[in-house]
């Protein structure tokens, strides 16, 4: 036996590859020379929420980035980078804005749990909920007001996306790319479709008010 603690992680791998491989002889020397996925999904680094799994694609299907709390923000290079790839390099034609609903971040957000370093990423979830402050407190149910703040955080994030200049530049020259907002449920392991799909900024702006609307 061998006393690295990764051994089962090499197993599994090793058991992956080869049953990828007997299912399809071809599937990783076509994955080697391109990929080219429709989707870009952005999404909360939580491990019950894995983008693939979820929307049952496999590898090359959907471009990835994930983050505490599923959070885009304006400096944030790293997301910026990643947005910037999968439009102008990848041509991906949908974003997913995957929010989910029990997030630990946005309930530390809620509800000033001190985490850290962490809190100061989470200042931009507090944002949120310090915008949708009615109708966070008009809610008695505390698990119901977490839920909430899922769903509006994921719904701002879109907005945000769509006013990235990655986005604004693609609009302007034509190309088509729609960014979509969701919420997934870990209950029941199904997607909740936020309605606030947009193809342009102002499209963005207006969907996210009828659906703030729609919740008071
Ligand atoms: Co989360």
């Amino acid at each position: 036996m061998s006393d690295n603690p990764l051994a089962n992680l090499f197993a599994n791998n090793k058991a992956w590859s080869e049953s990828m491989h007997a299912e399809n002889p071809e599937f990783f020397s076509r994955l080697v020379n391109q990929q080219s996925p429709e989707y870009l999904w952005i999404g909360c680094s939580d491990s019950r929420v894995p983008a693939n799994q979820i929307i049952g694609l496999a590898p090359g299907e959907v471009f990835v980035h994930r983050n505490i709390g599923n959070v885009v923000v304006h400096t944030d290079l790293n997301a910026l980078s990643v947005i910037h790839y999968a439009v102008e390099m990848l041509r991906v034609k949908h974003i997913l804005v995957v929010g989910h609903y029990g997030c630990g971040g946005v309930k530390a957000a809620l509800y000033d749990n001190r985490t850290g370093l962490t809190d100061n990423w989470l200042r931009h979830v507090q944002d949120v909920r310090d915008r949708h402050d009615a109708i966070i407190a008009a809610i008695e149910d505390a698990n119901e007001r977490v839920n909430r703040l899922c769903e509006l955080n994921a719904m701002q994030q879109v907005v945000n996306v769509c006013q990235t200049s990655v986005l604004r530049e693609a609009w302007a020259r034509g190309q088509s790319v729609t960014v979509h907002g969701w919420c997934y449920s870990l209950e029941n392991g199904l997607i909740n479709d936020l309605k606030v799909s947009a193809n342009s900024r102002e499209e963005a702006m207006e969907r996210y008010r009828d659906a703030v609307e729609a919740m008071r």
